[in-house]
């Protein structure tokens, strides 16, 4: 087994820089790249570049590779699928892939009663189609959303985002009737209260002040949270969170919907980050890890309230055969054993963290749960200031050393590896992150 990254060029490598420059010319430049990692193949946590350099990679693709790149299960599913049926729309016909994995969606999604599936081909498309059921079975306008989430970028899901304004710049107007609301971000908390002794006054102020002064509950249709907030610096709210934030959503006939678009399929060490949180959904929207690559999204929701009539929201794509299968497999593979490591390496590699912040005092904040973890940077503890730069610089930097991470929230670094890493790879990946740290430095 691999035990180290090889770093044998100059990065970019030459060939990496020729497709680079050819990227400049041909590729939109919407895209956000840290580093200049140009990908040929990749195997489990190890990614080859176009040059020969190999690199451990602690980002799965942004959080979707649960299962390792290319893990043979899944490949085999995906192979014998698409010498079957690549494609025929579950929108118009049937087919057995998407039927056999909306059941195990619907047993596996949290809460009593039968529950039912729609699918579609990314985690935005699931986030719209949650919007648009919530406001056909509610038949209300209004809905409630968190500073910081990320919820997609096409119109409906950048609504409801609130994560950078880049994302938003000149695309106004969008979906009237949301409200963004502050997260239990208790770190840095909104209220500057202090948990436990805050008694989650973010949570009392919905309904003790919006809902007095600008927003009838009544009105609202859904609240739409991510049960840890992904892109917004892998915030992992108190547990008693979203029990009160649901209770309130319940007690005004407000749907509670839930983004595990990237805390789902297993990488907190459950399958569902809101598991953690003793909370059963109205609706849960899933992407990324789904389908160990594969496009697909999906859409859970108890079956009275997916109540839409037929020609009310479908996708030519979604739900494509090749994805169900390689989802089917992912599922397989997260129960037989990939949650279980999510948890048992997921403690190994925040305790690795812990033990680094003793001596690192730019590592202000170390959180998450399995695989979903991050380290927040400050220029100082007490102060808290933010160290953006360094941040962006530690991840250069890393990349050089061959080690694959990305950012999130402002200045923050996720760890999200496949959840098949071993724990020697989580030990080579706190060596690297150790001397990247110690030798990083910006002005
Ligand atoms: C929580 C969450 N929701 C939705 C999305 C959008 O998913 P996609 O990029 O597949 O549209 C993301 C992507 O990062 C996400 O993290």
């Amino acid at each position: 087994m691999r035990k180290s990254p090889v770093i044998k060029t100059s990065l970019p490598g030459p060939n990496a820089r020729k497709l680079i420059n050819q990227d400049k010319t041909y590729v939109s430049p919407s895209y956000t790249r840290y580093y200049p990692l140009v990908v040929e193949k990749a195997k489990g946590l190890w990614v080859h570049d176009v040059d020969g350099n190999v690199f451990l990679d602690f980002t799965a693709g942004i959080a979707v590779c649960a299962t390792g790149h290319c893990h043979p299960e899944v490949i085999r599913a995906v192979k014998k699928q698409a010498g079957l049926l690549l494609h025929m729309s579950g929108t118009d016909f049937y087919y057995r892939p998407q039927i056999v994995l909306a059941k195990k969606l619907a047993h596996l999604a949290p809460g009593k009663g039968n529950k039912k599936v729609y699918f579609g081909n990314s985690g935005a498309e699931a986030v719209e189609a949650a919007f648009k059921l919530a406001r056909w079975h509610t038949k209300r306008e209004l809905n409630l959303a968190f500073y910081g989430a990320f919820h997609g970028r096409t119109m409906g899901a950048l609504s409801l985002t609130a994560s950078k304004t880049i994302q938003k710049k000149h695309y106004n107007p969008l979906v009237p009737g949301i409200t963004h609301i502050p997260y239990a971000y208790c770190y840095r908390c909104p209220y500057n209260l202090c948990y436990p002794t805050c008694g989650l006054g973010c949570v009392r102020w919905v309904e003790d002040t919006l809902f007095r002064t600008t927003i009838p509950p009544e009105e609202v249709a859904a609240i739409f949270v991510e049960p840890i907030q992904g892109e917004g610096g892998y915030i992992v709210p108190p547990p008693e969170f979203h029990k009160e934030m649901n209770n309130i959503a319940k007690k005004y006939g407000i749907l509670y919907v839930t983004d595990e678009v990237q805390s789902g399929m297993g990488r907190t060490g459950k399958m569902f980050a809101i598991e953690h949180f003793g909370v059963d959904p109205d609706i849960i929207a899933l992407a990324k890890g789904i389908a160990s690559g594969m496009p697909l999204g999906a859409l859970t929701a108890r079956a009275e309230i997916m109540d839409w009539e037929a020609g009310s929201h479908a996708s030519t794509f979604g739900g494509n055969p090749v994805s169900c299968m390689a989802a089917l497999s992912t599922i397989e593979l997260l129960e037989k054993e990939l949650m279980e490591n999510a948890a048992v390496q997921g403690k190994h590699l925040s305790d690795g963290l812990r033990e680094l912040q003793q001596s690192h005092e730019c590592m202000g904040d170390v959180r998450g749960k399995g695989l979903m973890v991050a380290v927040e940077l400050v220029e100082d503890r007490e102060t808290k200031a933010p160290a953006r730069k360094l941040r962006s610089a530690i991840i250069r930097n890393a990349f050089q050393k061959g080690l694959l991470l990305l950012g999130c929230g402002e200045n923050s670094i996720r760890f999200c590896p496949p959840l098949t890493v071993s724990g020697t790879e989580i030990d080579t990946c706190l060596s690297i992150f150790n001397d990247v740290i110690g030798m990083t430095t910006v002005k």
